[in-house]
């Protein structure tokens, strides 16, 4: 591999807007993959661009105004905690991922979580705008919550976020295929998150499911497309989960939503 190529690879893609807050990291590891397959430099930029927006910009509908976010729900919560909740629902609605369970978000955790004792750690793998739902995941207040996402920028604000919220938390910004958190905690979030990772490498499901250190794992994945299809995608990640899960000696429970079919593991 041509490490010059590569080199200049991530600076042309970190030097465009569209692009610039992604970790490096990240894009390093697409940019390898895409220059070993492709024919030259140009392509290789060309289909790296495309696979990080298919895996992280498509998610993301419009501006991300994370200054005027956090103004916002600094004044929402000097006024009272049910406008603080209303300032994150209309945030959780920035992200596809979020906003599609928005609909049901109250019955969610609470439904999910409901035989587990008290969780007081928390990874939230590939966690978009997630964490802004920590009012709803009904934690006892002095819980641990770790997050990660490949965005420079959302994991600054979610951190501006846990500290306003007083949330005893960390997010950061990291690849999760390549470098999979491995606290021990109590519960796992793998929320939408492998069928996104999997098209960057095949094998990244399994490899989190079994590197993850925590007690339960929950795992969820979509019914529709983002485009709003639903292809007959729940049956087909159902099978998928049940093959990841297949030889491992774990206890699953299924929940099932109207945009997403969830799986509680217990490792
Ligand atoms: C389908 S969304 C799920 C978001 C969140 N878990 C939820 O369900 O609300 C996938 C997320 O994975 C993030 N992502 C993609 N590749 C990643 C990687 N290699 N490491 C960490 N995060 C990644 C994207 O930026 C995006 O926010």
């Amino acid at each position: 591999m041509n490490t010059d190529q590569l080199d200049q690879l991530v600076e042309t893609i970190l030097a465009s807007p569209k692009y610039q807050y992604i970790c490096r990291d990240f894009v390093r590891n697409v940019g390898l993959q895409e220059l070993a397959k492709r024919r030259n430099l140009k392509e290789a930029v060309k289909a790296t661009k495309n696979k990080l927006h298919q895996v992280g910009g498509a998610y993301l509908p419009g501006k991300m105004d994370y200054t005027a976010w956090l103004a916002e729900l600094g004044e929402a919560k000097t006024a009272s905690q049910d406008d603080f909740r209303r300032a994150c629902v209309r945030i959780l609605n920035h992200h596809a991922s979020t906003r599609e369970r928005l609909p049901f978000l109250s019955q969610f955790y609470p439904t999910i979580l409901a035989n587990l004792p008290p969780v007081r750690s928390v990874i939230d793998i590939a966690c978009g705008l997630n964490p802004l739902a920590l009012p709803w995941m009904g934690l006892p207040t002095d819980a641990v919550y770790y997050a990660y996402d490949i965005y420079q920028d959302m994991i600054d604000f979610l951190n501006e976020f846990m500290k306003m919220a007083k949330i005893n938390g960390r997010a950061e910004a990291c690849d999760v295929i390549h470098a999979c958190p491995t606290q021990q905690v109590d519960l796992a979030l793998l929320l939408k998150a492998i069928p996104c990772l999997e098209q960057v490498d095949k094998d990244a499901g399994i490899r989190l499911l079994d590197t993850l250190n925590a007690d339960h794992l929950l795992v969820s994945f979509p019914v529709y497309s983002l485009g709003g299809r639903q292809k007959g995608m729940a049956a087909t990640y159902e099978d998928h989960f049940g093959e990841l899960v297949t030889h491992r000696d774990w206890s699953v429970k299924r929940f099932e939503f109207s945009h997403e079919l969830a799986f509680l593991v217990n490792k």
